[in-house]
């Protein structure tokens, strides 16, 4: 147990190591789609970016999954695509098909790309940072979070989402030295996009691979666990009380490897994971927390066999510092009342 005095708010007591019964709750993709506040808001603006850099909105859509449920955590509503951006990528959300982007291959792409307006460019998302800050209610705790230099290179060089990510996989291989400037480039930008939302008030971090398990190991080692690394050790320099959660979707075992080396304080687990396999194997200096990792599909089924398998998480997850969370982001056909029934019956310690 931590000698440290244990924080007030449940989501950062469970990330400085301590257990809490009934654990903290927050969801991926809390605000969004699936609620009919958000899409009203959504309706009045040309494109998604334009939402996320539009600190009065975008601090509205963050609160909105509060109004309605217990959750002990915010996250930032921004997007991980707003890196790229900032660094001169072009971007667009198109209706219906996801995030477009003119692909980066060659030296010349490359070359399109840098740090010199990051800061100026994401001031907006700072600002929204800052404001949600003194909004979020005394017991919440705000994330903020980015997308890991590899998830974040994969859209670069794919252009647009895709199941396979060849041709991220396919450069790396035949042009890694290429390959390794993006990285860095992405993880320096990372970094410095993550330090200036903790200058603006968040009080966690959490950074998003959502595309790490398309790597076999020794490419995952490079392009997903050393950037990790990297960015958790200049983030914990220089900000040593804000924790960080990583999570490296799809990795399976290799999830030992990131608990064991990427120096942050939790794992958020996808849903292919069992909870009980991570609380006995997961774990490292300083990693004592687990997130996760409901499948959200089961939101879309009858009540009771949701319940149900929220319950054998809460179970499987009990021995050990627990954040209850989805195992991938909330889909936008779930039904609100769904997500209460879950949150009211992980909040009534009834299980
Ligand atoms: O969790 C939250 O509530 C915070 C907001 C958030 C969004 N995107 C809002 C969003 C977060 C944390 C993200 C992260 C994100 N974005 C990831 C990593 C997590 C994951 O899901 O794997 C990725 C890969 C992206 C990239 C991205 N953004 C895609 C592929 C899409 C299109 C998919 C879709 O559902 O349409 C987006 C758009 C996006 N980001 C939406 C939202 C609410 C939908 C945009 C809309 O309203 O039209």
């Amino acid at each position: 147990m931590p000698n440290e005095p244990r924080p007030q708010k449940p989501l950062l007591a469970v990330l400085s190591g301590h257990r809490v019964d009934p654990p903290p709750v927050w969801l991926m993709r809390q605000a969004g789609r699936y609620l009919e506040e958000y899409r009203e808001i959504r309706k009045r603006t040309r494109d998604f970016l334009e939402l996320c850099y539009t600190p009065d909105l975008a601090v509205e859509v963050t609160l909105q999954p509060l109004r309605r449920f217990a959750l002990d955590a915010a996250i930032l509503f921004s997007d991980i695509l707003v890196v790229p951006h900032a660094l001169g990528a072009e971007i667009e959300f198109v209706e219906g098909e996801g995030p477009c982007v003119r692909p980066v291959r060659d030296a010349s792409d490359l070359a399109r790309l840098d740090l010199a307006h990051l800061h100026e460019r994401l001031a907006p998302v700072y600002e929204t940072v800052r404001r949600l800050r003194s909004a979020v209610p005394e017991k919440v705790a705000l994330i903020g979070f980015a997308g890991a230099p590899w998830t974040l290179a994969a859209y670069l060089v794919e252009g647009r989402g895709s199941k396979e990510f060849l041709e991220p996989r396919l450069l790396a291989r035949r042009d890694p030295n290429l390959f390794a400037r993006m990285i860095d480039l992405l993880t320096e930008a990372v970094t410095e996009f993550l330090s200036a939302q903790v200058e603006a008030g968040a009080e966690a971090l959490q950074l998003f691979d959502s595309w790490a398990g398309v790597l076999p190991e020794a490419e995952l080692r490079r392009w997903c666990l050393d950037p990790a690394r990297r960015i958790v050790s200049i983030l914990r320099r220089r900000h040593p009380e804000v924790p960080i959660i990583l999570f490296p979707r799809g990795v399976g075992a290799s999830l030992k490897l990131f608990a064991s080396e990427g120096g942050a304080q939790a794992l958020s687990l996808d849903t292919s994971v069992p909870m009980a396999w991570a609380a006995a194997e997961v774990y490292g200096p300083g990693c004592t927390a687990l997130q996760g990792n409901l499948d959200p599909v089961a939101l879309l089924g009858p009540e009771p066999d949701l319940l149900a398998e929220a319950r054998s998480i809460l179970r499987a997850g009990a021995s050990r510092p627990h954040i209850f969370n989805l195992g991938h982001g909330v889909l936008p056909m779930t039904a609100p009342e769904r997500v209460q029934a879950l949150v009211r019956y992980l909040k009534s310690g009834d299980v």
